[in-house]
């Protein structure tokens, strides 16, 4: 006991962390009941989650290969060879996931409770920096899974970020390190992954925990007592003096019992659900893909599937750039008057209809096939009124060489009203409905289409036959709109609502 003492004792006088530390151990904390009490957890399991992810990740690095060769099979190694490898991918994956969820609760909460306002005002700039930065953790983590969903998520957002108006181009080319999702795609992301954004995590979550400390947590809000930047200190002071406890004891056994859910749940998850399936490597020819991102992401997937394609190069940057504008401006425009939420009714009507929208969009995102259909039956040559073998031979095509994975055909024809009923219409939503094909583009035009892809339509060039292309084209040539409405008419607007990529 001598001995431990002697060095504690040494370490202390050459170093001072325990008179550091103590006083962050002692210092007062507003008094919270058992009702108000349990919100202020969320910010520490944050914390608790963010470390999960840190020694996780630590460990799945020493195993994991960067590169676009060694990628998924140092993957592969680590799901099924390494000890505890399955588990540890699990770790990190529902770690991530708690990470989002919890920073999302956090900030809600923080909105909720108007612990913002002065003189909080940075404590909630550093947390809008942290908050994106989780995001941007799960997107960029989300490739280096360097399987099919991982490869063609990136894709996809890759080419949406293209369409941005004047830097589309320079922001996909910055984004995908080159003019393809490569090699070269893959390196960028882990070096943002494992060096660049974890290091302003750490910046911000010092200068943010430093703020709690310096500036106190908020008390719960008192309907009546507006904030005012003039008398809040002092007003502060007084209430700690008066009801406050320390934080040792007092208030940290309630996120210490939160810590050990968060870990509980992550370590729950791991073992029973486990990680994300490893899909087949990345090939770009193959095209029973099912690009999804994972489930933080998703609902904006929906946005950009729902809104018409012409406002997505708008919606794309412009939607996550005006959050941010917004959550920035926020603490410097309402950091006075009253916290409680019950006097805020603007504020929480906003808040609850971000929640309805974004699980509304959520569960669109989980119903709706973001691309290839792949429980598409071949159409019946029947049903299509085909005179001749050549666009029958199309049809099937149409099918075997899975463009019906992607694109939809009015079965009977949109000139044939005679035929009511359902499935009118089969195939999938990811490129443009097909069934005005004849009336809106020549020979030509499908032709090139067909051959040269592009927007996430591959390039047919050298997976089909000259006779084989002739047949598509030619049956899609049949497919048009009712003889006599205009060209633009109104099966093009269904198209349109139906294209998710264009
Ligand atoms: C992986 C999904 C996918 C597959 C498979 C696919 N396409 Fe596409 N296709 C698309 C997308 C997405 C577009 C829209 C591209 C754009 O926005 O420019 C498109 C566009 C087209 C167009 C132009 C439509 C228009 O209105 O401009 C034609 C024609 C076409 N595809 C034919 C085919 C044919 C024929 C096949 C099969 C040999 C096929 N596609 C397979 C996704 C696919």
């Amino acid at each position: 006991m001598a001995i431990i003492k002697g060095i504690l004792g040494w370490l202390e006088d050459r170093t001072g962390l325990g008179a550091a530390v103590k006083p962050v151990l002692d210092h007062k904390v507003p008094y919270t009941n058992w009702k108000t009490g349990w919100w202020y957890v969320l910010g520490s399991a944050v914390l608790v989650a963010f470390m999960i992810q840190v020694i996780s990740g630590i460990a799945l690095s020493t195993s994991y290969v960067s590169s676009a060769g060694e990628a998924y099979n140092s993957l592969k190694f680590i799901t099924d060879e390494m000890i505890f490898g399955n588990f540890l991918r699990g770790m990190h994956f529902w770690g991530g996931s708690a990470m989002v969820l919890l920073v999302g609760a956090h900030a809600l909460h923080v909105f909720i409770v108007g612990a913002f306002k002065f003189p909080r005002e940075v404590n909630w700039l550093s947390g809008v920096v942290l908050f994106f930065t989780t995001l941007a953790m799960g997107f960029t983590g989300q490739l280096l899974r360097w399987d099919q969903t991982a490869y063609w998520s990136v894709i996809v957002g890759a080419d949406q970020a293209a369409r941005t108006p004047f830097i589309g181009e320079s922001l996909a080319k910055f984004v995908m390190a080159g003019n393809t999702v490569g090699g070269a795609t893959l390196s960028r992301f882990f070096a943002y992954h494992v060096f660049f954004i974890p290091g302003i995590i750490f910046l911000f979550i010092g200068l943010h925990l430093f703020l709690v400390i310096r500036n106190g947590i908020s008390e719960p809000p008192e309907r009546g007592e507006a904030v005012d930047p003039k008398t809040y200190r002092q007003r502060y002071h007084d209430l700690l003096e008066k009801t406050g406890v320390p934080f040792w004891p007092d208030a940290v056994w309630r996120d210490a019992v939160a810590a050990i859910i968060v870990v509980l749940g992550v370590v729950g998850l791991s073992i029973f659900v486990g990680p994300p399936h490893l899909e087949a490597p990345p090939d770009p020819t193959e095209l029973r893909v099912y690009p999804r991102p994972d489930w933080y992401l998703l609902w904006y997937f929906s946005v950009l599937a729902l809104i018409p394609p012409a406002a997505e190069p708008y919606v794309i940057l412009g939607g996550p750039g005006l959050a941010i504008v917004l959550m920035i401006i926020l603490p410097l425009i309402a950091n006075k008057g009253e916290r409680s939420p019950l006097r805020r009714p603007w504020a929480m009507g906003f808040v609850l209809l971000l929640v309805i929208m974004i699980s509304t969009l959520w569960i669109t995102g989980l119903v709706s096939p973001w691309s290839p259909d792949l429980t598409t039956k071949p159409i019946d040559p029947a049903v299509l009124k085909l005179s001749d073998a050549q666009t029958q031979l199309g049809a099937k095509l149409f099918y075997e060489k899975g463009c019906q994975y992607c694109h939809a055909i009015d079965v009977y024809g949109p000139s044939d009203a005679s035929q009511p009923g359902s499935p009118r219409v089969v195939g999938g939503a990811r490129g443009p409905d097909l069934s005005t094909t004849g009336s809106r583009l020549t020979k030509e035009q499908i032709v090139v289409r067909i051959l040269n892809g592009g927007n996430s339509m591959p390039q047919f060039g050298t997976l089909l036959t000259p006779p084989e292309l002739d047949a598509i084209v030619a049956f899609l040539q049949t497919r048009k709109l009712p003889t006599g409405e205009h060209q633009q008419g109104k099966a093009n607007e269904v198209e349109v609502s139906t294209n998710q990529k264009k």
